[in-house]
């Protein structure tokens, strides 16, 4: 394990859903599916997640530089990391009937991460993305 990230850092609750998973990082990187960087960035090899096979696919990654990140699959070659603290609050937005949904105070963002439902008045942010053939690197 890398410097600034813990194992238990990667372990994500509660997201796993028809079109999510839940991953720890300890079976996933024995596995070869993702790769926690020396900076800590995530690496991760989307041909590895069935979740990500179609466009609309999400991923909850964990925490990346402690930021808790879900990975979107946004196009045929194009995926985006989204941030998944709630920007009315930053509590933690989880994956529910294809929307993220704050638990706090009922905001709403769409996959893309848009706001739905209020009272958030921003969309959540996006976590830098580098899409490189079946490989993305996040943060
Ligand atoms: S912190 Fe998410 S709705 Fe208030």
């Amino acid at each position: 394990m890398e410097k600034g990230i813990s194992r238990r850092g990667f372990i994500c609750a509660g997201l796993a859903t028809a079109t999510g998973v839940v991953i720890s990082g300890t079976s996933a990187e024995a596995a070869g599916k993702l790769k926690i960087l020396r900076d800590g960035r995530v690496q991760i090899d989307v041909s590895k997640f069935k979740v990500l096979a179609k466009i609309g696919g999400v991923l909850s990654v964990g925490n990346v530089k402690s930021i808790p990140t879900a990975l979107v699959r946004t196009g045929k070659n194009s995926y985006q990391g989204l941030d998944l603290r709630c920007t009315h609050q930053q509590v933690t937005s989880k994956l529910v009937s294809g929307s993220f949904k704050c638990p706090a105070h009922g905001s709403e963002f769409t996959k893309t991460g848009a706001v739905k439902v209020g009272p958030a008045q921003s969309g959540l942010n996006k976590v830098k993305t580098e899409v490189s053939g079946k490989t993305v690197i996040l943060g």
